[in-house]
């Protein structure tokens, strides 16, 4: 089997088998307080908000995973499937593999004919060149391109990169695609330096991808077979919940840039908590995949719905009809939390 390939159906095994290995993501240390007077009715609830510019009717969507072998290639369908019959948007796992051997294209392409009118972002490393980008969102008519930062990843990878010069090209990309660019993390969570670069830079979407998740620097770890295992890799980073306070803690300094939180999302309450400290959506990777390879696509499907159900359950409590309304409602911070945001 291709060696990228097989990584790929590594990486999702890894992902999976590690998956009860939960880590915080930090938002168990945030608090919501439920409105004794909400003044609303759960109908009036309205769930829709944008991604990457464009509006979405949930706020969550199946954030970037996986294609690029045959097993792969078979859940990113069952992801498609969930993803139409759902109206969740939908980014694919990075394609620099249908990019080197154009057989792997296909896998991609087809996504796009189950999920015919969804919104479906294309993915791919930062150190693309341009004619790879442009490639990547014709491969799905991509609505938007992911572009990931996975320096940790990397690093910790047996045959991974050890260079990371990637913000000129990220700068050349997005001034030259005429789709939008998001630039995302893979877990190691965006800090507020970063974020400030980007917005000097004129980015306008980010996913801040926290730890607390899928951790890759561990997935890399358990594929470091006969080396030594780099395991303080897997202890660094900002959690979500500690990504989206430094960005709020720091946001004159970010000119409106929009906000996907990412990293261990695994219920209602935590997507709502992303959306109160100012996420404009949700990304959830490794909670979907898990919920498929378990239960199926049905099993996905009926996720999905309940965690719509759930939001707006929450919504209501709170007192907002809707995703911007969230922004404004008070939150308590655990002390350590709040500790740590003030070093921010
Ligand atoms: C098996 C697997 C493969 C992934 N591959 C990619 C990828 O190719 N490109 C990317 O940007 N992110 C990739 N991710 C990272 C996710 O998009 C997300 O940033 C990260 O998993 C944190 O979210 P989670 O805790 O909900 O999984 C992958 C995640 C998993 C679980």
């Amino acid at each position: 089997m291709n060696l990228h390939s097989h990584r790929k159906d590594e990486h999702v095994m890894i992902a999976e088998k590690l998956y009860r290995k939960k880590s915080s993501n930090g938002l168990e240390g945030v608090r919501l307080i439920p409105a004794n007077l909400p003044e609303i009715s759960l109908d009036e609830v309205s769930l829709s908000t944008t991604l990457a510019g464009k509006k979405i009717e949930a706020p969550f969507f199946i954030n970037a995973i996986t294609g690029g072998s045959e097993t792969t290639d078979r859940l990113n369908e069952k992801l498609a499937m969930a993803a139409a019959a759902t109206g969740l948007a939908m980014a694919v796992g990075s394609q620099s593999i249908a990019l080197k051997d154009p057989a792997f294209a296909r896998g991609f392409e087809r996504l796009r004919s189950i999920n015919q009118d969804g919104i479906m972002l294309a993915n791919l490393g930062a150190g693309h060149p341009l004619k790879n980008a442009e490639q990547a969102v014709r491969m799905i008519s991509a609505d938007a391109l992911e572009l990931h930062l996975n320096a940790a990843q990397e690093l910790v990878m047996p045959e991974g990169d050890s260079s990371f010069y990637w913000l000129d090209n990220l700068v050349e990309l997005k001034k030259c695609l005429n789709v939008p660019v998001l630039i995302k993390e893979v877990g190691s969570g965006m800090t507020p330096q970063t974020l400030k670069i980007l917005a000097e830079n004129n980015f306008s979407y980010v996913d801040l991808a926290g730890s607390g998740g899928t951790n890759f620097a561990a997935i890399e770890n358990e594929r470091r077979k006969g080396k030594e295992t780099l395991s303080f890799m897997q202890e660094l980073g900002l959690t979500t919940a500690e990504t989206l306070l430094g960005a709020r803690k720091h946001e004159r300094e970010l000119h409106g840039l929009a906000l996907t939180a990412s990293g261990g999302i695994r219920n209602a309450e935590d997507i709502v908590k992303c959306l109160v400290l100012g996420a404009e959506n949700v990304g959830i990777s490794g909670m979907f995949l898990h919920v498929l390879i378990k239960d199926g696509t049905d099993g996905l499907i009926e996720r999905i719905e309940e965690l719509k159900l759930g939001v707006r359950t929450l919504m209501a409590l709170l007192g907002c009809r809707t995703v911007s309304e969230l922004k404004k409602t008070q939150v308590i911070l655990s002390g350590e939390l709040k500790n740590t945001v003030e070093q921010l």
